[in-house]
């Protein structure tokens, strides 16, 4: 079944000149980027988003590096793709996360772990609600969908 997720490349991500490389990951899974915004997070909307930590000792370090700098905020669309992003994620923990996934590429520390991505359905539609509107995400036809699905 399709499914859209939510993604976030977080601030070290973006400055650490990683965002290219880890679209296209994407990309080249056969995934679909439906929607991307770039966009330095206010501390109400990052407070919202991680609200199941909030209780967390980690919560303001969380929220302190999220808004720390500009974000890219993507919605990715594929068959079971919530599941699967976050195989292609990695471990919360980059020390712990296999080589070739992405936290296992590219961090080593659980509070600099370049990627967010909605962790179910249920946190996905919420998420994508909370970064973006109707309006600004895509709907389209990919030419090759036959060649990356049995049955587009
Ligand atoms: P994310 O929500 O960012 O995709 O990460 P996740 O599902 O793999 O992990 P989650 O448990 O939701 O934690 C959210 C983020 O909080 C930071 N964290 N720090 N110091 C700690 O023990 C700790 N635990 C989590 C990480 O940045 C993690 O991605
Ligand atoms: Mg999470």
């Amino acid at each position: 079944m399709k499914q859209k997720s939510f993604v976030m490349l977080k601030p070290d991500a973006v400055l650490r000149r990683l965002a290219g490389r880890i679209i296209n990951k994407f990309e080249e899974r056969g995934l679909k980027i439906i929607a991307a915004k770039m966009l330095i997070i206010q501390r109400d909307l990052a407070e919202q988003h991680y609200g199941e930590h909030s209780e967390k000792p980690f919560f303001k370090d969380l929220v302190d590096y999220i808004t720390s700098g500009p974000v890219l905020a993507l919605v990715i669309e594929g068959e079971e793709c919530v599941s699967l992003i976050r195989k292609m994620v990695g471990s919360t923990n980059p020390k712990e996360s296999e080589p070739g996934t992405i936290r296992g590429d590219y961090a080593i520390d659980t509070g600099r772990n370049v990627i967010h991505a909605s962790d179910s359905l249920k946190s996905a539609k919420r998420e994508i609600s909370l970064f973006f509107s109707d309006p600004e995400i895509c709907s389209y036809i990919l030419p090759d969908e036959e060649l990356i699905y049995e049955e587009p």
